[in-house]
């Protein structure tokens, strides 16, 4: 079984001193940087935005996997580059020709991503997952750190890696919410690539530790 990719999410980080929160992500096992942006309109909370990715840029050369949780994403997919994200993640909830989204942000030269939210069915991705990097599963509502994981979220999981297999697509399974030292390792077991973890993380005694435990969970 292949190590998780761990993905930190700055949500939980310290706003006010980013700095050294990405000392110790850019020593740390952490793979990716997860960038939670929220509208106040696709989900009830507003997060941080463009100037703030470009000024954490500087700090790190980790993957920057950016969630957008915002209303027509299209409009920004430029902008989300040259901030410089790696990973352009939308939900397929807010995107009603998600078809011609994936390949605007293919076009640019990132990697795709969809989300799908915790009622949204894994069969809807059916059509779209030959043509994506990477689906992230959401483990609990969007919109906050720290929530409860929802329990149904390993049945997704199996589903989504039946139907990857099914189509040998190879987009990696990535989850989203509630992730801890409790769940991550049946998580990777029923087939997660990528794990998100914000509270986890940054609410632990030592972050790079956690991250270090979360990275050789299996
Ligand atoms: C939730 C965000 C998550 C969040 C995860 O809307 O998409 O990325 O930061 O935080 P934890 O790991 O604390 O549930
Ligand atoms: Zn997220």
């Amino acid at each position: 079984m292949n190590k998780p990719i761990i993905a930190p999410s700055i949500l939980s980080a310290n706003f006010a001193n980013l700095s050294t929160d990405f000392e110790m992500l850019h020593r740390s096992e952490a793979d990716y940087i997860h960038v939670d942006v929220m509208d106040g309109v696709f989900v009830p909370n507003i997060s941080l935005g463009l100037p703030v990715i470009q000024a954490m840029r500087k700090l790190t050369t980790k993957t920057f996997d950016v969630h957008l949780m915002i209303v027509e994403p299209d409009k920004y997919i430029d902008n989300f580059k040259q901030a410089g994200a790696d990973i352009l993640t939308v939900h397929v909830e807010a995107c009603t020709h998600l078809h011609r989204t994936v390949q605007k942000i293919h076009s640019v030269d990132m990697r795709a991503g969809v989300a799908i939210n915790p009622h949204t069915p894994i069969h809807l991705l059916e059509d779209i997952i030959n043509d994506i990097d990477l689906v992230c599963i959401m483990s609990v509502n969007p919109g906050f750190g720290g929530q409860k994981f929802i329990e149904n979220t390993y049945t997704k999981v199996a589903a989504l890696k039946e139907l990857i297999q099914k189509k040998n697509a190879t987009a990696l399974i990535e989850i989203d919410g509630g992730v801890s030292l409790q769940n991550a390792k049946k998580l990777v077991e029923v087939g997660a690539n990528v794990l998100v973890a914000g509270n986890t993380v940054f609410n632990s005694e030592n972050p790079e530790q956690t991250i270090q435990l979360l990275k050789n969970i299996v």
